[in-house]
């Protein structure tokens, strides 16, 4: 199982979609089961393929599932992982966190002290597996079942094996394609594309993503 910390919100429920159509058991995590069940009915009712998400407690998902997703604001990380640091000891840990803010002049990244979000991740969780991922996707296109998601996902990581796990669940969605970058302390600058992203989204009122070119013919 897969689930979501945080799932709630447009990431969350945008993973949890794809995932879910390509036949994952997947599961909503919240503070509030009631908010996760309603994600859950939102989910079901883009498709008429019938899906195996469930809506769960984020102490619940962090026990039950075997790779789990952070899917929380940055701000929000720190009180989310904490409590849950012995439940996720040993597992795969995806962090999709982007630690991004905005002013009168757009989005910018915030300075981490750890390096970037996913290294605070690896800091809060001792033992876990941390992997960043998917920090560069939208939500929206997540969510819009009938496109696929073209794009790179570029993972870093420091335990090979949860990379190579995480790159699978990346290859099950529709056109993404995982992009292996090395350890985890490049996940600052993927994280700070974020925010160039955003400002271009703004600029075209568009949901740009990330593609590398020549990596096909290496
Ligand atoms: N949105 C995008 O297009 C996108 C793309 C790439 C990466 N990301 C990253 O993915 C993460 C999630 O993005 P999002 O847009 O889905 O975020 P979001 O809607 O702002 O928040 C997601 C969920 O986090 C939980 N949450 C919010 N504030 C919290 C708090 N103070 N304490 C504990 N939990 C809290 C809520 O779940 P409950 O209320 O149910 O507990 C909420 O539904 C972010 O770090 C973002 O940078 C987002």
């Amino acid at each position: 199982m897969i689930s979501f910390l945080g799932g709630t919100g447009p990431q969350g429920r945008g993973l949890a979609l794809r995932l879910a159509l390509a036949g994952h058991t997947v599961a909503i995590g919240s503070r509030d089961v009631a908010k996760a069940e309603a994600a859950v009915g939102k989910l079901a009712a883009k498709t008429d393929q019938a899906l195996d998400v469930r809506a769960a407690t984020n102490e619940e998902v962090a026990d039950q599932a075997e790779v789990v997703v952070v899917t929380v604001p940055y701000a929000a990380q720190r009180a989310t992982l904490t409590p849950l640091a012995a439940a996720l000891a040993g597992k795969v840990v995806v962090s999709c966190v982007n630690a991004v803010a905005f002013d009168d002049a757009g989005p910018h990244p915030l300075p981490v002290p750890d390096g970037s979000a996913a290294q605070e991740v690896a800091r809060l969780l001792p033992g876990a597996r941390v992997v960043g991922a998917f920090q560069n996707v939208s939500a929206p296109l997540l969510l819009r079942v009938a496109d696929p998601v073209a794009g790179d996902v570029l993972l870093v990581g420091d335990d090979e094996a949860a990379r190579e796990r995480v790159a699978a669940l990346v290859a099950d969605i529709a056109d993404l394609r995982p992009v292996h970058v090395g350890p985890l302390r490049l996940a600052g600058p993927i994280e700070e594309m974020t925010a160039v992203l955003l400002a271009v989204n703004k600029r075209y009122g568009a949901h740009a993503g990330l593609a590398l070119t020549g990596l096909d013919r290496a």
